[in-house]
């Protein structure tokens, strides 16, 4: 019997629940899922560091340090880099990607109705 795709929608916090910079851990089909409210960007990743499988939401927001002349610190990027809590890789939580490696965060797609945030999940059965 061939598999179908199915699309689900799950209600993961209202916007009052996540304010500038907050997260939210929530738990659908048994998967760990971080919701990040970034600069007033909803985003939604799996809670699982592509490294070692750290549970990398859990890790503090931050900036990181922009490309620059030598000599030179500039800040950049605040509230967009998660630090995974297990060795600090850091990744852009706006795209998925790690900033020093090829893998990245794995993104669920998000979208706000009425004050609402909701993860779409597409899965197979
Ligand atoms: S498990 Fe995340 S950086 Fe190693």
């Amino acid at each position: 019997m061939p598999k179908t795709t199915t699309e689900q929608r799950f209600a993961v916090a209202s916007v009052e629940e996540l304010p500038l910079g907050a997260r939210k851990i929530v738990e659908i089909n048994n998967r760990s899922i971080g919701v990040f409210n970034v600069n007033g960007q909803y985003v939604a990743v799996l809670n699982l560091c592509p490294h070692e499988l750290a549970p990398v939401c859990k890790g503090r927001v931050s900036g990181t340090t922009a490309v620059s002349m030598p000599g030179q610190y500039n800040w950049g990027q605040e509230g967009e880099i998660l630090y995974c809590p297990w060795h600090g890789w850091e990744f852009n939580l706006l795209t998925g990607d790690c900033l020093t490696d090829k893998r990245r965060l794995f993104h669920y797609p998000v979208e706000v109705e009425d004050g609402t945030v909701y993860l779409l999940w597409k899965g197979k059965t």
